[in-house]
């Protein structure tokens, strides 16, 4: 069955963030001149997905105003004849069609992704977390579709990630099959690096069968009392097989300040219209000690 539908888990609080989301959700939060959101929503279109459902929660509306049609804004941008930036504004509402549905208990990301079920249906999905940006030369979701339709099983993107990062993450234990695909024996939410089955790690890009949904529903709360994604796959490794691709691509986690920072500083260093000028503050700043060059 073909992939058509994408779920971007977007109701969580961002307490890493709080004052500042205490009304603006995160996945708001700009990259420069773009929301993180629109990444994501911009790499499921490439990816031939325009059926995107967003799984909201409270101060989530900024979010539906983005991907909404603003006519008082396009209005005024005519009338100053901002051409391009009404091109932009204009092109932004009228990506997606989305649907939006409320998780109205925080109860974690396998919930999440369970709520989606009435809008999923009964066939085969994408989920994308609203928080981490992936760039790769080739949309990694399309290499996802791929080796779902060659096996017409679950795949999970996964990168290498260094001993020290292993608790921030899903990691997976994983038999090499060919290229870059595994077979998944098993998975573990944030393990402690010396309880870690490989250096394996989940990025935030799953395409499920539904029969994922019938395990969520039996998968009690794990890590941090939620009721976690990894835990629920784990379950599905009992009735069916789970692939994992590893990609080799830059994987930017907007959820926490140092990621957030590191992302808006790499992406405003590939700007032409901000590299020199950033680059001479980041030059200065070191010229007057307060970064050490060896830090840098
Ligand atoms: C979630 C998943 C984890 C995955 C990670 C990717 O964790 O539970 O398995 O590796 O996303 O970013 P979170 O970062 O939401 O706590």
């Amino acid at each position: 069955m073909q992939v058509r539908k994408a779920v971007l888990p977007v109701a969580g609080w961002g307490t890493r963030f709080l004052p500042a989301t205490k009304a603006m959700p995160k996945e708001m939060f700009p990259i420069i001149d773009k929301p993180v959101i629109q990444f994501i929503v911009e790499e499921c279109l490439s990816a031939n997905i325009d059926n995107i459902i967003f799984v909201t929660g409270r101060h989530k509306r900024p979010i539906e105003h983005h991907f909404d049609i603003n006519t008082d804004l396009e209005k005024h941008l005519e009338q100053c004849g901002k051409t391009e930036l009404l091109k932009n504004i204009m092109e932004i509402s009228r990506l997606i069609n989305p649907i939006y549905i409320r998780q109205k208990e925080q109860l974690g990301l396998g919930h999440a992704v369970l709520v989606a079920e009435p809008v999923v249906g009964y066939e085969p999905f994408i989920v994308a977390l609203g928080d981490i940006i992936v760039k790769d030369e080739r949309n990694v979701l399309e290499k996802m579709i791929e080796v779902y339709n060659r096996f017409g099983k679950s795949v999970i993107a996964v990168f290498e990630v260094d001993t020290k990062d292993i608790p921030k993450y899903g990691i997976i234990d994983g038999r090499h099959i060919e290229r870059d695909i595994y077979i998944i024996d098993d998975l573990v939410e944030k393990p402690k690096p010396e309880e870690a089955p490989s250096n394996l790690a989940i990025v935030g890009r799953y395409l499920f069968t539904p029969k994922i949904f019938e395990k969520l529903k039996i998968t009690p709360p794990g890590k941090g009392g939620e009721i976690q994604l990894t835990d629920a796959i784990k379950l599905l490794l009992e009735d069916e097989a789970v692939y994992a691709i590893k990609i080799d691509a830059k994987v930017y986690d907007t959820g926490t300040p140092i990621g957030y920072i590191q992302t808006v500083l790499d992406f405003a260093l590939q700007r032409e219209d901000l590299r020199d000028e950033l680059i001479a503050y980041l030059r200065q700043l070191i010229s007057n000690n307060i970064l050490q060059t060896d830090t840098v």
